[in-house]
């Protein structure tokens, strides 16, 4: 059994650790140099969010609401852009109205924005035309061009990385707290890139069905719906560069706790939750949620240890699992793995991301996602847990508020010729404005259909 002694934990125990997915910068002094302005610089968040977050996860794991996470695979340090981020914000938001409206359970609306910018890769090094060079890493890390100089791992770029991040969460609140996202202006929430007319009309619906509600309620009770019409959003990413992340690492003397404040909820990719090793260490000190991506290669040992370790003490809303199997292999195992996490005595939240499994590589050399098997995974999830007694508490979408042409299907009928047309992404294959929506609509319906 490896130490799991919480008493020797702090946020650089996971350096004894071996820690993977993590570049390798030529000069350690100046790398040192960012990490220490980094640890004096401002959070991008408080506790009290992040303390807020893991509440609202509680319910969504007691099945009184419902996790919505979605974003982009990668933000890059161009993306940083006021137009681009309220087009994600209001994507978001519009997929929550319409789960919100037939789930009739709050909606937790957590984007992957504001440092989603540390990427995992399945090989350290790129050839092309017989010239290898450092793989790109994210723009926390190095540039995507295929130079030396753009792929060389660069310290100052963890400074401008948590500076977009700051930046973005800036925006965002302001969004918020000016009426962007407030349930009596619906108008705001006009569509964007929705071509398909019966898509528009149901969406309209909705919004005016909530609208509808909310005057009845407040002409019954002759009160406004406050608190509860302004709607929140927190950031996640994937807690991969761990240095960047223990620099963001403080102590909270109210609390007594250890938190990760650049973001509110980190979680931990497929590719880095080995138990032992660097990022289940540093994970388990905080006191933030936390999410893991759980694959077919996951024993159900190796996710005990990870549950046991990451929640020792059963915490409603610390852990939440992110299963990421594909429509193929679904079916075999996560019934196995609700099995296996029953079997701890612990509860988590359930969270589906249709998206990570479900990634093939079109004639043509492009990575896309077909929308029928990304619904077809989001449906079989809520059915098997359904069936195995559990809850399936949340999505966790690849998603843009812009017109892209990445993945194919849904009712515009993107086919593989059409990716070409307007592919952006230097990563994974997200789902467009209206694809996204159009999953919002079908998963409604079928949470409907199921009541
Ligand atoms: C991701 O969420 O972009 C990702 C790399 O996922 P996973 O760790 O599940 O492969
Ligand atoms: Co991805």
């Amino acid at each position: 059994m490896r130490s799991t002694d919480q008493n020797a934990w702090h946020p650089a125990s996971w350096q004894a650790r071996r820690a993977q997915q993590q570049p390798t910068y030529e000069d350690a002094g100046a790398l040192q140099s960012v990490v220490a302005s980094l640890s004096r610089l401002p959070p991008v968040v408080v506790s009290w969010e992040v303390d807020n977050l893991r509440e609202r996860l509680a319910r969504a794991q007691n099945g009184e609401a419902f996790l919505l996470q979605g974003g982009d695979c990668a933000e890059t340090l161009t993306d940083c852009e006021s137009d681009r981020i309220a087009k994600q914000l209001k994507v978001l938001l519009q997929m929550s109205l319409v789960l919100l409206q037939s789930m009739k359970r709050p909606i937790v609306r957590v984007g992957r924005f504001a440092g989603q910018y540390a990427k995992p890769r399945s090989a350290e090094v790129e050839t092309r035309e017989g010239v290898t060079l450092p793989a790109y890493r994210g723009d926390l890390v190095n540039r995507p061009e295929f130079t030396p100089e753009a792929r060389r791992a660069d310290p100052q770029l963890l400074l401008r990385g948590y500076e977009r991040a700051a930046l973005t969460m800036n925006f965002v609140r302001a969004l918020v707290d000016g009426g962007f996202a407030d349930l009596h202006h619906p108008e705001y929430w006009d569509l964007g890139f929705m071509h398909h007319a019966p898509l528009r009309e149901s969406y309209q619906r909705i919004v005016a069905s909530i609208g509808d509600a909310l005057d009845f309620f407040e002409s019954l009770t002759g009160q406004r719906v406050a608190d509860s019409t302004r709607v929140d959003f927190f950031c996640s990413h994937e807690g991969l560069h761990l240095l960047y992340e223990q620099a963001q690492t403080r102590y909270i003397q109210r609390q007594q706790r250890w938190y990760n404040l650049s973001t509110h909820m980190p979680w931990i990719g497929m590719r880095t939750a080995q138990p032992g090793d660097a990022h289940m260490e540093y994970f388990r000190g905080i006191a933030n949620p936390v999410g893991v991506k759980v694959g077919a290669a996951m024993t159900d040992e190796w996710l005990q240890e990870v549950v046991t370790t990451l929640n020792p003490h059963n915490q409603p809303g610390r852990l939440t699992l992110i299963h990421r199997f594909g429509v193929k292999e679904i079916e075999r195992h996560l019934p196995r793995v609700i099995d296996a996490v029953r079997r701890t005595g612990h509860s988590v939240l359930w969270v589906c991301d249709p998206m990570h499994g479900n990634t093939e590589t079109t004639a043509g050399g492009l990575k896309t996602r077909r929308f029928e098997n990304i619904l077809r995974e989001i449906d079989l999830s809520f059915s098997i847990h359904r069936e195995m007694g559990s809850y399936l508490g949340g999505a966790h979408i690849e998603l843009t508020g812009e017109d892209v042409t990445e993945c194919t299907g849904g009712a515009g009928g993107l086919t593989d010729a059409d990716l070409q047309r307007a592919y952006r992404s230097h990563v994974d294959p997200r789902l467009n404005y209206e694809q996204a929506l159009e999953l919002a609509m079908l998963i409604a319906e079928r949470s409907r259909q199921r009541s």
